[in-house]
């Protein structure tokens, strides 16, 4: 190794770093089929292995390849994802499902050029997707690569900026042409990633253990603790709403979430900006008059949750109103009711979930839910 220049070696110490000491059990790495390596990186944005697993693991029970998935309900879809967050990825998930039936005769595009013209493959999931299931020569660059790559070669600057982020690409291919033509392009790919979330961590960096320390530029200067460069943090807006738990006849109103929108294409409670619209769609809606839900019984203001976002703070107000309707009123448009007993097979965002289960004992949501 010694001979190697700090290009040269990069790629080739990382593949036996990952042969060595890398993770081997991941239940997507005992295949070689598209559908399921590409499942696993897409559920793996943004998402730690050890939450994705059993994710993985009941969603290829439930859509055990790409024509099934792609016929499915959108809810179904939605339920399967529930809990994982950042809903997008499972729309798109859906849609890209049905393109490659539609046009591509329902084989999985080969290349990572190819790959990242369906929804939801960027750039480093089309190369990851191409490596692992077609041994593609292409580099990745997620947010653990970028963390190894601005370290190793002294990028200064926040990566998720355009110009640092192109910096780091060129990096990313400099190292993967420098390296051996016989290169292990699975291990090799595995092993960035690997060595990012063991290794070469954020808080705690474990440079004894590192294949690269030799030639590092954060170790050398013993600057590991600033590279990469952190984004400026702007103070995260917060927002406020309130959300009307509507029973009657042990049945829940709920609304279909718009799409696109943090929670699109999953189910919601009824949400209000007033406590006054609040009351005036229950009036509306004939389960109470203004003067019962003003009288706090019926309308029971409940403990108020709060759930971050990427971009926001959202705090919900919940009130909760049970009606003594003999007859479920018609929903209105886009809402409808939905068996409390049935919640459990509902797709709902986790922090509602949550807060119907303290009410229902409807089904836990352990994972943590963003967007
Ligand atoms: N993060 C993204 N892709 C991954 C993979 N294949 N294994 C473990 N963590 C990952």
């Amino acid at each position: 190794m010694s001979a190697l220049t700090p290009q040269s070696g990069f790629a080739q110490r990382i593949v036996e770093w990952q042969q060595r000491s890398g993770r081997h059990d991941l239940p997507w790495q005992s295949t070689r089929d598209p559908y399921h390596i590409w499942l696993s990186e897409i559920m793996l944005q943004q998402t730690q292995a050890s939450t994705v697993i059993p994710y993985y693991l009941s969603f290829l029970q439930t859509f055990p390849n790409l024509n099934v998935l792609a016929d499915a309900k959108q809810d179904d879809v939605m339920h399967a994802w529930a809990g994982l967050g950042y809903y997008a990825r499972a729309r798109n998930l859906q849609r890209c499902a049905q393109i490659i039936m539609r046009d591509h005769a329902g084989h999985f595009p080969q290349t990572a050029a190819a790959l990242s013209q369906l929804p939801g493959i960027g750039p480093s999931t089309a190369a990851a997707i191409a490596a692992f299931a077609f041994d593609e020569r292409q580099p990745i660059l997620d947010g653990n690569v970028k963390r190894v790559l601005a370290r190793y070669f002294g990028v200064q600057g926040d990566p998720s900026k355009r110009g640092i982020e192109q910096a780091l690409w060129r990096h990313a291919h400099t190292v993967l042409d420098a390296a051996p033509a016989e290169l292990n392009m699975s291990a090799y790919t595995q092993g960035q990633m690997d060595l990012g979330a063991q290794v070469c961590t954020r808080h705690k960096p474990n440079c004894t253990q590192c294949p690269l320390n030799t030639d590092c530029y954060a170790r050398q200067h013993a600057c590991q603790h600033t590279l990469p460069t952190p984004p400026v943090r702007r103070p995260v807006p917060e927002r406020h709403c309130l959300m009307l738990i509507l029973e009657c006849q042990a049945h829940l109103l709920l609304y279909r979430q718009p799409s696109p929108g943090i929670w699109g294409g999953l189910w919601g409670l009824p949400q209000f900006d007033t406590l006054d619209t609040l009351i005036a769609a229950c009036v509306q809606m004939g389960v109470a008059d203004r003067a019962t839900a003003i009288s706090t019984p019926p309308l029971l203001p409940l403990a108020g949750v709060t759930h971050g976002f990427t971009h926001f703070r959202l705090h919900i107000e919940p009130w909760w109103l049970r009606s003594q309707a003999r007859k479920l009123p018609p929903p209105p448009a886009d809402g409808t009711w939905i068996p409390i007993h049935e919640l459990t097979n509902t797709g709902m965002p986790a922090p509602l979930k949550k807060l119907l289960n303290t009410l229902y004992a409807a089904p836990t949501e352990t994972a943590h839910d963003d967007c």
